[in-house]
């Protein structure tokens, strides 16, 4: 029964309405990198455009660059005009770059550290950004135990009543399981978890929330959803992109820790799990962490998993370059940048429903889809003949570039004589809808400086992610071999098709 609210607004629940931050100010460690340039700037000037941040907001700058206050404000002007998903308007900026200071200096320097806490405590006074502080970690997994012990060590942890102080870590949360749980000892030694909020930029995607609207807003799908009907599930996230510019960090860790540790295991958490009581975070985080302490990696690892490495060759009209010949990557690299995995959920409802994650640079073309494969009916009361170009009923969640939900099923070709064809029906964003969704940083970031936790991945769901992919990381690291090496623009390594192959299914080729 829908219970009707005399006054929805009064409700705190309603989420409808769009929810402003806050004074604050937002402190940015590693601002000159390439995250900081594309999204954050972007994405903070995005909401101050939305009216989303308040007249008593700051931003602060911190990097290893001898700048001036007015070089950082060109920086991230420059950033927003690039980058920015809404239109450049003077007086939105005006009122932002009032707001905007840089702090220079090294993580591991003392000085850099007194001289953040004072030009934060003239920002409170002079901005009246009412002592509360978000720290955002864009730097190198490395440093972020000694950015915490500086937060700490200077007294801009601490919390005083009625003001906060939160840190944002961004993925790699460690390198595998021991290392997770030695970062989390750490940071949980100076922050509450409470304060703690993990950046998994997958799940502040309009799409990927949606994955939750449409399986629990409907009545539809759910009775479906489950080892009764679906026979296994693909969850595709492809790259047509190389590695880019990230040489270094890329390869120290490689695809399965870059993509699968976190947004594919929660693309995978939130297409399996059951309903959560409510859409408050310790319910959605209980159900996540449920599912995947049920979800197992392959025993036969050498069967059910594969890697490869990008080869030299044709891409989109282009010629680009294999992934060993890459600037600084080193010639006998054995890092995988494709990677393809089954999952096996142990519960009721999948038993028997091969999960098969798989993600790469350079493939085809960028996609990132959930895609569910139904069993045959059970009996079809048709000829061979008419039946054959029936493929398998599936539901496809696009989360991008062309987000919506395709269903695929079988229709009469017109005519006198039965046949049945695969068609689509497609529910698309952009025609559905006029409004453009907000960048998946805009939401997130909203929610840090908001303290609304239900987006952020808690230590336990990265334990259990570690917990999935560490002996599948250690199996590939075991190997003498280089992974197997794939043409640029195809669809990844022969032993994926030969993995998927072996329990008769085929990979989509979206
Ligand atoms: C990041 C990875 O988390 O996600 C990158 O580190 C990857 O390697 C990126 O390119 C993809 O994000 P999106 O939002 O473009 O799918």
């Amino acid at each position: 029964m829908i219970t009707v609210r005399a006054n929805p607004l009064r409700d705190p629940r309603d989420r409808r309405l769009p929810r402003i931050a806050g004074p604050c100010v937002l402190v940015i460690f590693g601002v000159t990198g390439d995250l900081s340039t594309k999204k954050l700037m972007p994405a903070v000037y995005d909401l101050a455009n939305r009216g989303l941040l308040p007249a008593g907001f700051a931003l602060v700058g911190f990097a290893r660059r001898d700048w001036a206050r007015q070089d950082f404000a060109k920086v991230v002007h420059d950033a927003v005009k690039e980058h920015a998903r809404t239109p450049f308007r003077e007086e939105v900026w005006r009122q932002l770059s009032e707001g905007i200071r840089f702090v220079p200096g090294e993580i591991g320097n003392d000085e850099a550290f007194s001289n953040l806490v004072e030009t934060i405590a003239d920002l409170d006074e002079a901005r009246g950004t009412g002592g509360n502080h978000a720290f955002y970690l864009s730097i190198p997994p490395g440093l972020f135990p000694t950015a915490v012990d500086q937060l700490r060590a200077q007294g801009l942890a601490e919390q005083q009543p009625g003001q906060w102080s939160r840190v944002v870590i961004e993925k790699p949360f460690g390198h595998n399981l021991e290392s997770a749980r030695e970062l989390n000892r750490i940071v949980s030694g100076v922050f509450p978890a409470s304060s703690v909020f993990r950046i998994d930029h997958y799940l502040g995607k309009e799409t990927v929330q949606n994955i939750m609207a449409l399986r629990f807003a409907n009545q539809l799908f759910e009775p479906v959803w489950n080892n009764n009907y679906v026979d296994h599930i693909q969850i595709t996230m492809a790259e047509d992109i190389g590695i880019g510019g990230r040489a270094g960090y890329f390869d120290a860790i490689g695809i399965a820790r870059d993509v699968v540790q976190n947004h594919l295991l929660q693309l995978l958490a939130l297409t399996a799990m059951e309903e959560p009581n409510s859409f408050e975070a310790g319910q959605l985080r209980v159900e996540k962490q449920k599912v995947l302490a049920a979800a197992r990696p392959p025993t036969q690892l050498d069967l059910y998993t594969a890697r490869g490495q990008y080869a030299g060759g044709w891409a989109g009209g282009e010629r680009v370059k294999g992934y060993l010949e890459e600037d600084r990557i080193p010639p006998d690299s054995r890092t995988e940048t494709y990677a393809a995995i089954r999952i096996d959920i142990e519960n009721r409802r999948w038993a028997g429903v091969p999960f098969y994650l798989r993600t790469g640079k350079r493939l085809a073309r960028r996609v990132t889809e959930i895609a569910l494969g139904f069993k045959r009916a059970p009996h079809l009361p048709f000829s061979k003949t008419d039946t054959e170009k029936l493929g398998d009923n599936a539901i496809v969640l696009r989360i991008q570039p062309d987000e919506g939900v395709t269903l695929r099923f079988g229709a009469k070709v017109p005519g006198t004589q039965m046949e049945i064809r695969e068609v689509n029906m497609d529910f698309a964003y952009g025609g559905s809808f006029t409004e453009s969704s907000p960048e998946a940083y805009e939401r997130l970031i909203l929610d840090v400086l908001l303290g609304d936790p239900p987006l952020f991945p808690q230590h336990e769901e990265v334990e259990l992610s570690w917990e999935i992919l560490d002996p599948i990381l250690d199996y590939w690291a075991s190997l003498p071999e280089q992974p197997e090496p794939y043409e640029p623009g195809s669809w990844g390594p022969e032993g994926a098709d030969i993995m998927l192959a072996r329990n008769g299914f085929s990979w989509r080729r979206p």
